[in-house]
């Protein structure tokens, strides 16, 4: 089965409304003819401008987190609803710096995810290794045991929508990109915990993403691997001609 590939975007903590104006604007013809989907993920302040701009193009906008409750007592969070009222397709979950700074863990992985996909929201769900795991060989158990709680309580149709983003966390920002060997191994073994989860046509349908310092010069040797479906693109995503290089690998 044939699985589009899907480039986003997290921008993470950077751009304010009137730089993200001017890189929206100059991604736009940038990426029109690109054959995959093009997904990015602004800071929250960002989304109102960047649904605007981006209506009738080929790019799509994903928050950066998204919370599990509908409404009510939790300050600085962002539901689902409100998210969706904007246009907002896309939400990432999980992604390793705020498992490390704002205390996620594997349970509040799963709620978001839950609630994004309840809203109609897609959710890029992050796993990943640290060095120290990777080093002493429990990659595979961490992704997996990673995936198996995100997903826990989530129908097979629904898991075939989502995206998964599979960033090893020493190559996040730090120029240290996994091989694409082992950027596709460790896919493949997030692929076979959704087979034996729920079924291989799940496991066939969902998109997994690689993400970890991916750039122009590396985006196409990742991209040819057969079980890497995208990219989650950090650093490389805040200037227009370097994200529009890797969309087009
Ligand atoms: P990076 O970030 O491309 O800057 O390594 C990727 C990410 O954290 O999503």
């Amino acid at each position: 089965m044939a699985r589009r590939p899907i480039i986003a975007g997290n921008w993470k903590m950077n751009m304010t409304p009137s730089e993200a104006e001017g890189l929206i604007k100059a991604l736009i013809p940038l990426v029109a003819d690109a054959a995959c989907d093009v997904v990015i993920c602004p800071p929250f302040v960002d989304l109102p401008l960047a649904v605007t701009l981006t209506q009738g193009t080929n790019i799509a906008i994903g928050a950066q987190n998204v919370h599990w409750a509908e409404k009510g007592a939790f300050t600085g969070e962002i539901s689902a609803t409100m998210l969706k009222s904007l246009g907002v397709q896309y939400a990432i979950v999980g992604h390793s710096e705020r498992r490390q700074y704002f205390g996620e863990t594997d349970e509040t992985v799963n709620k978001r995810a839950c609630a994004a996909l309840q809203a109609g929201i897609t959710p890029i769900i992050c796993v990943g290794e640290s060095l120290a795991q990777r080093e002493a060989g429990e990659t595979e158990n961490i992704v997996s045991n990673q995936t198996e709680a995100a997903l826990a309580g989530i129908g097979a149709e629904e898991v075939k929508t989502l995206v998964i983003a599979y960033e090893p966390i020493w190559a996040i920002g730090t120029g240290k990109t996994a091989t694409k060997e082992q950027a596709n191994e460790t896919i493949g073994c997030i692929r076979a915990t959704i087979e034996h989860m729920f079924c291989r046509d799940t496991a066939q349908a969902v998109r997994i993403q690689y993400g970890g310092s991916m750039n122009p010069g590396n985006a196409a040797a990742l991209m040819a691997m057969p079980e890497i479906d995208g990219g989650l693109i950090g650093g490389a995503s805040l200037k227009a001609e370097d994200f529009a290089k890797v969309v087009k690998y």
